[in-house]
């Protein structure tokens, strides 16, 4: 790989850090996990295209919400090499990340629910406590292993 003269088109690391306000240490902790791509200086320092900067506040804005690190990763390699993320790129992850986090807020709300059936109780019942098994699908089949014996077949919402 070229070595790159340092110039007003990449940034140092502690350029990087100073523009977006995150540690050195995360920094190279992204581009370990291959989030963010830097050029190696002759001299072995790293060197970010400009772009960076908004690859970093699209991390960061994406963390905020919950979205796991490979998610991001895996959003962040649709860019060509070196672009940053345009306004219609947030856009459109923001919007499909939407539907999932509202899909992760109602499992919550649901677990929320169960658990406030926990407190005071502490029995940690297998045949009891929603938490622990929940919904119960195959205790509609009767006691005993369900799935070894010869009567099994599944309910309509089993799967689910
Ligand atoms: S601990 Fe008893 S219902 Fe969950």
């Amino acid at each position: 790989m070229a070595s790159l003269a340092p110039d007003a088109d990449v940034l140092t690391i502690g350029e990087l850090s100073e523009r977006s306000g995150v540690p050195a240490s995360a920094l190279r902790f992204y581009e370990r996990q291959g989030l963010l791509r830097s050029h190696r200086t002759s001299g072995n320092q790293r060197r970010y295209p400009r772009a960076t900067l908004r690859q970093v506040a699209f991390i960061r804005a994406s963390q905020s919400v919950g979205i796991p690190l490979s998610d991001i990763g895996a959003v962040l390699g649709f860019l060509p090499d070196d672009a940053e993320p345009t306004q219609e790129f947030w856009e459109r992850a923001s919007a499909c990340w939407k539907d999932m986090l509202n899909t992760r807020i109602k499992r919550l709300e649901r677990m929320r629910d169960l658990f406030t059936d926990c407190i005071g109780c502490g029995c940690l019942s297998f045949d009891q406590c929603a938490l622990i098994n929940p919904g119960d699908k195959l205790g509609r089949h009767g006691p005993g292993p369900r799935r070894l014996v010869n009567d099994y077949a599944p309910i309509a919402d089993d799967a689910g």
